[in-house]
């Protein structure tokens, strides 16, 4: 028996418990294929509820994210790199005529297509393109790993058929009953500073919203805000070029929402888990990781997509005044303005597996290789909108995939749109004249969702 106490694992064949969850977690190794298992048991029962294959890989010093540097992106491009999450809009205006589908030996020969056409028939050709590992890691494909999190990580027809299954609690009368519940959380957060000289718009609003929205909806306690936002972080900016962070969070993660599991067993409510525990799919229960993978996936996909939507937006506010104040006089612009902003600043890249040899944009690709999918690439390309770097609030065209195309299409748009328009249209409302009170000191996330996560403003007061 050891104790779990730091990201730092090593898969070979122990037994471990880990502190403050009542669960055993097990590794064990098969030197032939490289690969370990870590299986998460219910001690009482001694039932797996969860098991996860991973490369035995281990590193032996810790890296900094400020080491790496691309000299070549055609070749070597990383969305972990600190140069493309400062402005990866530069890169994507030089890849495309040079080089429209990139390339990168690190992260497994990942394929980078940045032209919206490329994008598009990749993301609407789900055969040839899997969405079993949406997200890509240095170390594995996440299929690899046995760590589903549907519907996003699975192709139809099970996939079809598990969104259907959750459409209704995303349906445009179930969001319109959220709308108070945010409004009232916009202005609490902003009551918090509105006496200040300033504040960071990361830090002390965006990233409280979608917590706060996302937990209600799963029926997990909202103070619970701060460890999600820790998980969800490693998970998207550390897990994907560190294996024992990836083991470590899907630990926790699973470990919390598994307690979380077991009590709407005996106290159902209102809420996405109780609905999941009593689901009929297919004629038959879903199974504890089809629960677990389909919280994970909305927690995920809720929080920092959502954080950095808003932050993003602010950002982009706080160094137009003439926009402000169109917004202001000509309110009948927000619905066309949000789609502008989720167009120009879209903070989600997404990940698709090839399964067969194939080709896109004039390159060989191989069964197994990955692909990412800049959706803001897209959403960027001059041949398919026009001036694509100036923000239109009246932009009369606008086939944005910020929120995806083809049958993956964001399940959960409506509450993004709804949370983008409350949580941006109140902070003007209250703090109609904040401006950069640094732009040099603003930092943006790293890896496939990007958005502002130190946002120092300043209230002009
Ligand atoms: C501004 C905020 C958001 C953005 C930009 C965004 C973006 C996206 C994108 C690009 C996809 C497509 C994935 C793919 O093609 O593989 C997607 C899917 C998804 N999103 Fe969102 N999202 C946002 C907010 C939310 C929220 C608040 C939820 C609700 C919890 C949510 C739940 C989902 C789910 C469940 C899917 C998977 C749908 C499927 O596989 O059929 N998203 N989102």
């Amino acid at each position: 028996m050891r104790h779990l106490e730091s990201p730092c694992i090593d898969v070979t064949g122990d037994v471990w418990h880990s502190p403050g969850r009542c669960r055993v977690v097990e590794t064990s190794r098969s030197t032939r294929n490289r690969s370990g298992v870590v299986m998460v048991r219910n001690p009482s029962t001694g039932i797996v509820r969860q098991r996860w294959i991973v490369p035995l890989w281990r590193r032996t010093e810790p890296r900094s994210r400020n080491r790496m540097t691309v000299v070549d992106w055609t070749q070597e491009s990383n969305h972990f790199d600190p140069e493309y999450a400062a402005d990866p809009i530069s890169i994507w205006r030089h890849l495309r005529p040079a080089c429209p589908v990139a390339r990168s030996e690190k992260f497994r020969g990942m394929w980078v297509p940045t032209r919206y056409e490329d994008i598009e028939a990749s993301a609407r050709d789900t055969g040839t393109f899997s969405s079993r590992s949406p997200v890509v890691a240095e170390f594995g494909a996440m299929s690899d790993f046995g760590l589903e999190v549907p519907p996003i990580s699975s192709d139809p027809p099970y996939h079809t058929a598990f969104r259907r299954m959750l459409l209704p609690f995303f349906s445009p009368g179930r969001i319109k009953q959220l709308e108070p519940f945010v409004e009232q959380l916009a202005d609490r957060l902003i009551d918090g500073f509105a006496g200040a000289t300033g504040c960071d718009g990361a830090r002390d609003y965006a990233q409280h919203i979608p917590v706060q929205v996302i937990a209600t909806v799963l029926g997990i306690p909202p103070d619970d805000g701060d460890r999600f936002r820790v998980w969800v972080h490693d998970m998207l900016e550390v897990a994907p070029t560190d294996v024992n962070v990836a083991i470590a969070t899907l630990l926790d993660f699973s470990g919390y929402l598994q307690e979380h599991v077991e009590r709407r067993r005996v106290e159902p409510s209102d809420d996405i888990v109780t609905f999941l525990l009593g689901a009929e799919f297919e004629g038959r229960p879903l199974t504890d990781p089809e629960i677990f993978g389909g919280c994970l996936l909305l927690l995920v996909a809720g929080i920092d997509t959502m954080w950095s939507a808003i932050g993003a937006t602010l950002w982009h506010l706080a160094s137009h005044p003439e926009q402000r104040k169109r917004l202001r006089d000509e309110p009948d612009l927000w619905p066309t303005a949000i789609e502008e902003f989720l167009r120009a600043f879209s903070p989600v890249t997404m990940a698709r597996e090839v399964t067969q040899d194939t080709e896109l944009g004039g390159c060989p690709m191989k069964g197994g290789d990955p692909l990412l999918l800049p959706f803001p690439a897209a959403n960027r390309d001059p041949d398919a909108f026009d001036h694509p770097d100036e923000v239109i609030l009246d932009r009369a065209l606008n086939r944005h995939f910020a929120i995806g195309v083809g049958i993956h299409r964001c399940l959960g748009s409506n509450l993004a749109r709804m949370e983008l328009d409350t949580a941006v249209r109140r902070f003007l409302d209250r703090i109609p004249d904040s401006t950069l009170a640094d732009a040099e000191a603003v930092m943006w996330s790293v890896g496939q969702v990007r958005g502002p996560r130190v946002l120092p403003l300043d209230f002009g007061t």
